[in-house]
């Protein structure tokens, strides 16, 4: 058996990516809100410093996804991702409804990074006594204390809107383009990290470390064990984008090679990164004084000797979430792409650009719904569905893996899951995990996600759907 594409699938995109740019893609749409923003409050609410493990746990769960989607990526090398290879192998309909996750994960996870920046990009206007009002940073629609949802008074997020709306304008002009502005963005984020890990190694208090997990309050998930994994199910957004490298596979110059070293790369890289980050932050702080929105410059001005670093930090987090904004939702417009060529979703997301190479259509109604998704929506609501739709996807991605491996047994893999019925079925597992401890409303909330799926495939996909582009064959 092997896998072929249908002769009419050429396509327009330019393969102008090596394995270099696919590394700092990969680092530009992790590293983001998940570790300047969310650390503090997993470790001050649900693991203390034990949540340096909780990253581990997150890590190792993601590397095992990566190795399922390395294989994948090497035998199908287009656009499209999970989207592309769950319809080869498992059809259209797994097909959609992991599709349709995707737009959660590259899109919903695009606008809350983008409302997270907008908080510090405030900040630091303010910094300057360039304070904007009010009504004009913040979204108008808000959840209470009893997690209802209400008005807040404001009328739109405008900073996050015109950083969606530059983001687009990047996108539009070329993959090349973007790529070497995410490496300058990458840069900037990645010196600003090892910065804080090297000064704040010499300055950990040991007594921030001890215990080095609280234990349990009586409550599950609040300390002790349960709460390290609870605060897997909170830092899991961090992780989040390692799969972009994949989206960009039609783009690679040598897919085959470069794609698994760009996931497995970047996921690596990354997970050492968030330890050793975590470890510093609860050790030169104290892991209750961490549940703020700046956790990072907050940890930092703890101590005389590293509150210098705090306003570059700040400086880092602009940068860093600006190229996680960029790279997801490169990823979203080429996963549009892909169903739009499926004939899942209009035409428009598939017509490329005669000079830029680029799908501009799809790119700037993308970057349209994105900007009033950020316009409007706040952090809460925006989060929460975005890490559930991911494990999901990952899951049918580890699964989807090992029906390959039985129905095409032959097909050149040029990337090999090593020990693939231990690696998928963990990754199966771990995903699952985190999903469980993931809050109710979540689910709910994810559920009716599919539910507006649903309807979308059976109203319009089913009846434009084209014959599957890549197809398992005979040899
Ligand atoms: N992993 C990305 C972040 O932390 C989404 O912002």
């Amino acid at each position: 058996m092997q896998i072929s594409e249908n002769p009419d699938a050429e396509t327009g995109l330019k393969r102008a990516l090596g394995p270099f740019h696919l590394i700092t893609l990969g680092i530009g749409a992790i590293i983001g809100a998940g570790i300047f923003v969310l650390t503090g409050h997993a470790a001050a609410e649900f693991a203390g410093p034990g949540v340096v493990i909780s990253f581990a746990i997150a890590g190792l769960g993601c590397l095992f996804a990566g190795l399922c989607y390395s294989e994948y990526a090497s035998m199908i090398p287009v656009a499209g991702s999970a989207y592309t290879y769950t319809y080869a192998t498992l059809g259209r309909f797994l097909a959609w409804i992991i599709g349709w996750n995707l737009v959660l994960e590259y899109l919903a996870t695009s606008a809350t990074v983008a409302v997270g920046w907008s908080g510090y990009f405030n900040n630091f206007l303010a910094s300057f006594g360039l304070a904007v009002p009010h009504a004009v940073v913040s979204a108008p629609i808000g959840v209470n204390a009893a997690g209802h949802i209400m008005m807040t008074g404001a009328l739109f997020n405008l900073p996050a809107m015109l950083l969606v709306g530059f983001v687009t304008i990047f996108l539009v002009i070329g993959v090349k383009t973007s790529a070497n502005f995410n490496n300058v963005m990458v840069a900037i984020k990645l010196a600003i990290v090892l910065a804080v890990i090297f000064v704040g190694f010499g300055h950990i208090v040991p007594a921030n470390h001890t215990p080095f997990i609280p234990p349990n309050q009586g409550t599950f998930g609040q300390f002790g064990w349960t709460g390290v994994f609870r605060a897997t199910g909170v830092i899991f957004f961090a992780y989040i984008g390692f799969d972009a490298v994949s989206v960009a596979a039609q783009e690679a110059k040598n897919p085959q090679r470069d794609v698994p070293i760009g996931i497995l790369g970047s996921l690596v890289l990354c997970t050492a990164l968030y330890m050793l980050m975590s470890y510093v932050l609860t050790g030169i702080a104290p892991y209750t004084s961490l549940n703020v929105a700046h956790p990072v410059s907050a940890a930092l001005e703890a101590l005389p000797a590293t509150a210098w670093l705090a306003p570059y930090v700040n400086i880092g987090a602009i940068v860093g979430l600006s190229s996680v904004v960029l790279v997801l939702l490169l990823g979203q417009t080429r996963i549009f792409y892909a169903m739009s060529r499926d004939g899942l979703i209009s035409p428009a997301f598939g017509e490329i650009h005669p000079k830029f190479a680029t799908p501009w259509k799809g790119t700037i109604m993308t970057g349209i719904g994105c900007a009033i998704m950020a316009g409007l929506l706040p952090l809460d609501i925006l989060g929460e569905l975005v890490s559930i739709g991911t494990l999901a996807a990952f899951v049918i991605v580890c699964a989807g893996v090992m029906v390959l491996r039985v129905r095409a047994p032959k097909a050149s893999r040029p990337f090999r899951t090593p020990l693939v019925w231990v690696t998928a079925p963990l990754g199966i597992a771990m995903c699952l995990f985190m999903m469980v401890f993931l809050p109710l409303d979540t689910w709910l909330r994810l559920a009716g996600w599919t539910v507006i799926g649903l309807a979308i495939y059976y109203l319009y996909s089913v009846k434009h759907a084209k014959p599957p582009r890549y197809v398992i064959a005979a040899e």
